[in-house]
């Protein structure tokens, strides 16, 4: 474990004699008092957040779950409670009884909600000592999250952090009083289950009483929702905890929850209302905004089209424009070569950004390579002319159509990659977000959302040489595009659709297949045989031949909701206790390994890997 070395002075709080709570009971809250409550004796109850000596008292601010107060101890008062007073450091926990007093003139704290007033301790009750923290409880501290994570109880201690956690208790509430108004039944379904196909690895446990065999953590719910719909519930939800062992990102944890939910005799335009109004309803009460309803909606293809990715974020512009038309049969080789190859060639322009410097230019082009992209041609539009690498293979006539076509000003600049079409959508796509980043385009507080639609069935893998779903097997086909599943499989088009929040996927759902036809099809057309299909799902295939009704569904990703409602720029931040980016709780140590008896019991050995 992650170990900080202390201050010397926590070794120091020495033998105080602690006292017991007894009967007291904490009379109020430490964010409510005020002048309503002058003169009453009150029982407070917190966190020493800081003490103050001043010619002669002492003054704590005094924190709980709620806020703070300040409380004063006055020899004159009590002197037994002020000499103990002079004990208090930060986080001990104490219990004062006072009165509420207003502060002198000039003595107010209007940023505080109870900055008014003043309590004068009449009794204090030391209930427990602290360690020095290893850092401050308060929100603007730097702390190297490492340290945060290691002491993560201290680290929820601090005001924000708490505040996002009730946000997220609320979001939880409403979602719950939402979905329950609406007909859906809260069903639990089993954590200890058989591989999802959600399509990431899957965290086994291994089964003590059947050894050798084990349990797969659900990466989702998905095929007992279905199966709750073919057992006529018509209307599921959850909020649900999933589990998926892939590599780690700042949206991505390997346990993460979902709002899941599945109805059935609907069609996608029913789910997009229901959504919509439970997402506005989100946004109004934890924001106070209203978003625009309906939420846009988009084709998949037109969001590769335009913004290179299946999520685009709709805060700013700078779109694609294919111009492969206008430069394939230029003298430029990289151009000629890719359109040659069935490539591509598109563009980005960014107004104004002539003034990037060489420096700029360098980092954006190493940028794009990540995405695989060769390199990134550019053209500043001078007021004395076209500067560029490339100028000089674009004849006057093919400048022309690109001024046209790209509405291109004095100032701009121009970024172009040529490549096989998924590499310069990844590149552009992911150069336009950080275009916008770095140049602060994006409009603080703005919330643009968009069901994106239409998304292929099925996609190639060139690793494994066969299609693998999209979204997941269950999907179904769009039905006009039913008849190229044989043949032309890649250009079936599905009933899948994602919600999608200034750039990231918060949801995604589908109409699934309830025809037993159908899915054998679709199983057909990935390489799964009837064998596979039925030791994998036969349980689902078997539902499916007693009476299956249409259904469908979709699932959130509650934390990434949260984590955009709040804020934040990670989903750690909005997850109690969050795991790193190696899976790991620097808290707890987990994983940690299994003692050997364990092991035994559940015939296991461990070998070291890369020994046979
Ligand atoms: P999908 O795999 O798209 O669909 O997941 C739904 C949503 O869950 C969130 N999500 C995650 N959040 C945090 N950490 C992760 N590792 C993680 N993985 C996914 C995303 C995503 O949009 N059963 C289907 C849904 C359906 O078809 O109804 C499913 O799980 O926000
Ligand atoms: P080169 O001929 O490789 O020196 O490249 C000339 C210019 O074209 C340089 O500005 C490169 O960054 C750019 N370039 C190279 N490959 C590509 C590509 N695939 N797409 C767009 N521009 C490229």
């Amino acid at each position: 474990m992650n170990q900080v070395e202390l201050p010397q002075e926590s070794q120091a709080t020495g033998l105080l004699a602690l006292d017991s709570l007894g009967d007291w009971e904490k009379s109020h809250d430490c964010n409510t008092l005020g002048r309503e409550q002058l003169s009453q004796t009150v029982i407070l109850m917190g966190w020493v957040q800081r003490r103050r000596d001043h010619g002669g008292l002492i003054f704590i601010d005094l924190r709980d779950r709620e806020g703070m107060t300040q409380v004063v101890f006055d020899p004159q008062h009590d002197a037994q409670a002020h000499e103990r007073a002079h004990a208090l450091r930060s986080e001990y926990v104490i219990a004062i009884r006072g009165n509420v007093r207003l502060r002198p003139e000039g003595m107010t704290n209007p940023k505080l909600k109870t900055g008014a007033i003043e309590v004068i301790v009449k009794q204090l009750k030391i209930l427990n000592t602290s360690k020095t923290p290893p850092f401050h409880i308060e929100d603007d501290v730097e702390v190297n999250e490492n340290t945060r994570l290691t002491y993560r109880y201290l680290d929820l201690r601090r005001p924000g952090n708490l505040r996002n956690m009730v946000l997220r208790h609320r979001a939880a509430q409403l979602t719950r009083n939402y979905f329950a108004g609406h007909g859906f039944l809260e069903v639990e379904t089993p954590v200890l289950t058989k591989s999802t196909p959600e399509g990431a690895r899957d965290y086994l446990v291994p089964s003590r009483v059947n050894p050798g065999k084990f349990y797969a953590l659900p990466q989702s719910p998905q095929i007992f929702k279905q199966l709750l719909m073919m057992a006529g519930f018509e209307r599921y939800f959850q909020i649900v905890k999933c589990f998926r062992d892939e590599d780690l990102r700042a949206d991505r944890q390997p346990e993460f929850t979902q709002v899941d939910l599945e109805m059935s005799f609907v069609r996608e335009e029913t789910i997009y209302q229901l959504i919509e109004a439970w997402i506005a309803q989100l946004f109004q009460e934890l924001l106070g905004i209203a978003p625009q309803l309906p939420f846009a909606r988009m084709t998949y293809a037109e969001a590769v089209n335009r913004f290179g990715t299946d999520r685009p974020d709709l805060r700013f512009g700078l779109e694609l424009s294919d111009i492969t038309d206008l430069v394939g049969a230029t003298e430029f080789r990289v151009f000629k070569q890719a359109v040659e190859r069935g490539g591509l060639v598109k563009v980005i322009r960014l107004p104004g950004g002539s003034k990037l410097s060489r420096k700029d230019l360098d980092d954006l082009i190493e940028y794009v390579k990540v995405f695989g992209a060769q390199g990134m041609a550019w053209i500043k539009i001078q007021p004395d002319g076209w500067q560029s690498p490339i100028a000089k293979f674009l004849p006057d006539a093919v400048r022309a159509k690109l001024v046209e076509r790209l509405h291109i000003e004095t100032g701009d600049i121009i970024f172009f990659v040529a490549d096989q079409s998924k590499i310069v959508h990844d590149a552009l796509g992911n150069l336009r977000v950080r275009l916008a980043g770095q140049l602060q385009l994006i409009e603080p507080h703005t919330y643009k959302l968009v069901w994106i639609t239409h998304f292929p069935l099925l996609e190639w893998d060139h690793e494994e040489k066969r299609y693998t779903s999209v979204h997941h097997p269950f999907t179904a086909p769009l039905e006009e595009d039913l008849e190229l599943l044989d043949e032309r499989p890649e250009k079936v088009r599905s009933r899948a659709y994602d919600l999608v929040l200034n750039g990231t996927e918060i949801g995604g759902g589908s109409i699934r297949i309830h025809r037993q036809d159908i899915q054998e099809r679709v199983f057909a057309a990935l390489g799964i045989d009837r064998e596979e299909a039925q030791e994998k799902f036969g349980f689902l295939l078997d539902a499916l031949q007693y009476g299956a009704p249409p259904h469908g569904g979709i699932a959130f990703g509650f934390d990434r909701l949260v984590m955009l409602l709040s804020g934040c720029s990670s989903i750690r931040d909005v997850i109690a206790f969050p795991k790193t980016q190696k899976a790991t709780c620097l808290m707890s140590g987990a994983p940690t390994e299994a003692e050997i008896g364990q092991l035994l019991e559940l015939c296991l050995k461990i070998e070291q890997r890369g020994r046979n």
